[in-house]
């Protein structure tokens, strides 16, 4: 079992809240990892902030392989998370064959959308040794037969079939679940039950860590940032300011000669 793995503890048993970021290329993986990240998801957020998708659902495996190499090439330390993309865990063999193919591109671990209705993939994927990240809540590959992006866990019959989902994660042996857009009531209830890390995203501070796309902790896709991202730098407005003073300097030389 790889190592790096052990780094996911639960703050009550003496971690750290895991500070973890999304990349998809070789320099941000590699900036994260050496500013001291503690793992990095290969996110299928790939598809919408670098691809330019309208949502998740329209990533391949071959495109989330080919990202997976670039950023293993830039990350020594970090777990480096990949993420099973829509449709290629439909079965356990096809969940078992994707895995695998992430897994040879360098991923620590893969992660997988869903609770019961994929426990047989989540089984098979840890009978072969493969450790699972879970992922409940707010499911954005689901986004097509949900018709939007909703916050989990308002009623209590919601809040306990999440529970029951993350207590089910635990059993099967996942190594840590994210927990998305969920009222935060929920997600502390179900840090607290289960024994594994949660890390929240949209889901309050109650969780055993924190994840965040990283093209909205740093302004990179400002035609859309989700409320409960704080941008901490303004990335895509300096892009933005360099090129137009490109632009000025090139037709200035230009109009000067
Ligand atoms: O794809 C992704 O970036 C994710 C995070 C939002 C958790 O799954």
């Amino acid at each position: 079992m790889n190592p790096l793995l052990d780094r996911l503890r639960k703050v009550r048993d003496g971690g750290l809240p895991l500070a973890t970021l999304t990349a998809y290329d070789y320099p941000t993986g590699r900036l994260l990892d050496e500013a001291g990240i503690d793992l990095i998801l290969v996110g299928d957020s790939l598809g919408m902030v670098v691809l330019g998708y309208e949502d998740t659902t329209h990533v391949s495996l071959a495109e989330m392989r080919h990202h997976t190499r670039a950023v293993r090439r830039g990350v020594k330390r970090a777990i480096l998370l990949g993420d099973l993309p829509y449709k290629t865990y439909e079965t356990p063999e096809q969940a078992l064959a994707s895995a695998r193919q992430l897994m040879d591109d360098g991923a620590d671990a893969v992660k997988l959308e869903g609770g019961r209705a994929i426990q047989e993939q989540i089984r098979a994927l840890i009978a072969d040794g493969i450790p699972v990240v879970g992922h409940l809540g707010m499911l954005p590959q689901h986004i097509q037969e949900e018709g939007r992006y909703k916050k989990k866990g308002k009623t209590d019959e919601e809040a306990a079939r999440l529970l029951d989902e993350a207590q089910l994660l635990e059993k099967l042996g996942v190594r840590a679940i994210v927990l998305e857009s969920m009222f935060k009531r929920v997600a502390r209830t179900i840090t607290e039950a289960v024994s594994i890390p949660t890390i929240g995203i949209g889901a309050g501070s109650g969780c055993d860590g924190q994840i965040l796309v990283t093209h909205d902790l740093i302004g990179m896709f400002p035609w859309f940032c989700p409320p409960f991202a704080k941008p901490k730098t303004h990335v895509a407005e300096s892009i933005s300011n360099a090129v137009r003073a490109y632009i000025d300097e090139v037709r200035a030389v230009d109009s000067a000669s």
